[in-house]
């Protein structure tokens, strides 16, 4: 099945998180029974951990529509203008990548959501004209890596702000029970919990483990995913015992045999694996340094004496070719 078929759709069915789910579950009951719209909520972490997901359940949760967009796709104000005149009262518009919309889009809402009014120039030059349409009132869920990336007027127009952080081991257990339950997938305790400690503390990563776990069970184990037979699937798929993947490797080993274990710049860093310096900032380094396997600082990026440990070297051995 698709991932529409496993992604929970009320709040009641959404595993960790459990800050998120309070407040969420508060502010939505509150704005319910004043018959409003839901403030403008802004959601924001690395990516995978259910940001989308988030947004559809506040929809579903508020009895309203979704429309979902994101910050490179609204290109021009016009593109912004369309989504928002098309908007039922109290719906939801779901920007994605929000810090990746253009100025003069950003400029548009603004005035959208703090009065929902459209202000719009349309035209050039002497023939140019200014238009203003009141819009109906809707909640702007927007989600972004990291809050950090915004415009503070834009961070400042959100009533809500939620940050989502990486799963338990107990909690992407529970995700993997239940995926392979709606799934169709013969999975004991202790698979599911091999999948969820190799899944770097994100549902999207283990739900995709979980499917390959499955091909291999299927072809090699009658079907049955136990702890053995996820861990050889796993390994077939190099994700280490830790969880860590291809990517995660190649940067800590980059550290560790180029940089001698650090400090190193971003950018030189980026240079040394050929990967943006975004993938690195949003994507990678986020769930390494979560583990305690790298840190951030004032002059750079270093690996910690658990990074030299996880490749079984002594800090500052050099790597064997
Ligand atoms: N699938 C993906 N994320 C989930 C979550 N947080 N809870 C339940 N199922 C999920």
């Amino acid at each position: 099945g698709a991932d529409h078929a496993i992604r929970p759709k009320r709040l009641v069915d959404y595993i960790g998180q459990p800050r998120v789910r309070e407040q969420l579950d508060i502010f939505i009951s509150a704005a319910r029974g004043r018959d409003e719209s839901l403030d403008h909520t802004l959601v924001f972490g690395p990516p995978g951990l259910g940001k989308t997901t988030l947004a559809n359940i506040v929809a579903t949760e508020m009895g309203v529509g979704l429309k979902s967009t994101s910050g490179p796709v609204l290109e021009r104000a016009g593109d912004l203008a369309a989504m928002l005149t098309n908007l039922q009262p109290g719906d939801v518009l779901f920007i994605d990548e929000i810090h990746r919309l253009s100025p003069v889009v950003e400029e548009i809402l603004y005035p959208a959501m703090e009065d929902f009014q459209l202000d719009i120039v349309i035209g050039e030059g002497p023939a140019a004209r200014s238009i203003k349409l009141d819009l109906p009132p809707f909640t702007l869920v927007g989600a972004t890596t990291r809050a950090g990336l915004l415009t503070s007027p834009l961070r400042d127009r959100f009533g809500i702000v939620q940050r989502l952080e990486f799963y338990s081991i107990d909690e992407l257990t529970e995700i993997v029970v239940r995926s392979a339950r709606l799934l169709g997938v013969e999975s004991d305790r202790d698979g599911a919990r091999e999948v969820a400690r190799r899944s770097r503390g994100t549902p999207r990563i283990a739900n995709r483990l979980l499917r390959r776990v499955r091909d291999f069970a299927e072809v090699r184990a009658q079907g049955r995913v136990d702890a053995e037979i996820a861990d050889l699937a796993l390994n077939m798929l190099h994700v280490d015992h830790h969880g860590l993947d291809h990517m995660d490797r190649r940067l800590l080993l980059a550290m560790i045999e180029k940089f001698d274990g650090g400090p190193v710049g971003i950018d030189s860093l980026a240079a040394a694996i050929s990967e943006e310096r975004d993938t690195i900032e949003d994507v990678i380094e986020p769930y390494l340094i979560q583990q305690g396997l790298m840190m951030r600082t004032a002059r750079g990026r270093i690996v910690t004496r658990q990074a030299w440990q996880h490749f079984d070297l002594a800090p500052h051995e050099r790597a064997p070719d």
